[in-house]
């Protein structure tokens, strides 16, 4: 494999990045980590973002296969947190130097509209805090007021590109309803002012290198503000989990949903798009709970997201089994120690630079 780091730049062919998504050399990989800490660096600086997540419902309305709160899990017990709830957690965020709080939910239409322009008219009076939601596919009528009401980001993962698959991941609700739903509503929401944030799930069963690639590319094209990439974590009680979904096994060509795949899809997103926030994700410190927060950081994040939702309800959003939601600011500032970096409590809206 003739792989050439003279081929790292943000314009590297989707054929470039299949080649080193295929990569096992580890020194050769060790390039690619140098390559994306040094394009985060020029780009975003040495500072880290904390935004704080807050799971205010874990009902839902849809079936995906691989989710482990979607809407046929029947043995989970379902909340849904009050005003109160919530605003105790944002005050928790601002405790952890979160210069960002995440509201984020099942696809919940008990989450009426009306409560959720409530909930962010209610932190932007009262906090500095931006506020990002990530509260699945709602009408553009819902999106539009959340905009208004001030919310400033907004997370929907397209989770693969390739259309296949995605289709029997994450089976639509109405007839009709078109595998790329997703990705429009990405322009929308950009259209409505919205700064956008995509991402996917790393070795998903029938996940190709190829379409990994294809995922990698489309987050330049469309021109991402904010990127999430984890490892696929087998979550029990998911048409996925036990097996009742099943996908043509793909061979060598399948990609593994481990540890060093998620590296790799880190890195690359960030050769490709160097001025994005990236965000080294929780379901990567799930599967390295010692140093997967700070790898990630180290090879291309920018961005950590501490679990902020009250203690009581964070083994009820169970989206796959042993999430890590136990980050403490201790934890995170020996972190920030070992890397030789700071925490940075502002916005961290992404400045669009020129490359
Ligand atoms: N493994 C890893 N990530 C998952 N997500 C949902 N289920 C799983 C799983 N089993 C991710 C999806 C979703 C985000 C909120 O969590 O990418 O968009």
């Amino acid at each position: 494999m003739d792989n050439n780091l003279a081929e790292l730049n943000c314009n590297i062919l989707p054929a470039t990045i299949e080649k080193w998504l295929r990569e096992t050399d580890l020194d050769k990989l060790q390039q690619l980590w140098r390559e994306a800490d040094r394009t985060r660096e020029k780009y975003i600086g040495r500072d880290i973002y904390l935004r704080g997540l807050i799971e205010i419902s874990n009902h839902c309305v849809r079936r995906c296969a691989y989710c482990g709160i979607n809407w046929e899990r029947s043995n989970l017990e379902r909340y849904r947190l009050n005003e109160g709830e919530i605003m105790e957690a944002v005050a928790r965020a601002i405790d952890m130097e979160c210069g960002t709080v995440v509201i984020q939910a099942g696809e919940d239409y008990g989450l009426a509209r009306e409560f959720i322009s409530y909930i962010i008219h209610r932190i932007k009076d009262s906090t500095s805090l931006a506020v990002a939601l990530s509260l699945g596919e709602r009408p553009m009528e819902d999106l539009l007021a959340w905009k208004q009401a001030g919310a400033d980001r907004y997370f929907l993962r397209f989770e693969t590109s390739d259309d296949g698959l995605y289709k029997v991941i994450h089976p639509s609700l109405k007839v009709g309803e078109s595998p790329r739903q997703r990705l429009q509503l990405l322009c929308d929401l950009r259209e409505m002012g919205y700064a956008i944030g995509s991402g996917i799930m790393v070795g998903l069963p029938g996940q190709s290198y190829a379409s990994v690639a294809q995922d990698i590319a489309l987050f330049r094209t469309l021109d991402l503000d904010m990127i999430g990439v984890g490892p696929y974590i087998r979550s029990m009680d998911t048409a996925l989990g036990t097996g009742s979904l099943v996908i043509k096994d793909l061979g060598a060509n399948q990609v593994d949903a481990d540890e060093l795949m998620t590296y790799k899809v880190i890195a690359l997103a960030r050769i490709v798009c160097p001025d994005a926030n990236i965000t080294s994700t929780t379901a990567l410190a799930t599967i390295n709970r010692v140093a997967g927060r700070r790898l990630g950081l180290q090879r291309g994040a920018n961005v950590f997201m501490p679990n902020v939702t009250p203690m009581e309800y964070r083994d009820s959003y169970e989206i796959y089994p042993r999430k890590k939601s136990d980050d403490t600011m201790d934890d995170i500032r020996s972190d920030m120690e070992l890397m030789g970096r700071r925490i940075n409590g502002g916005h961290g809206s992404r400045k669009k630079r020129s490359i």
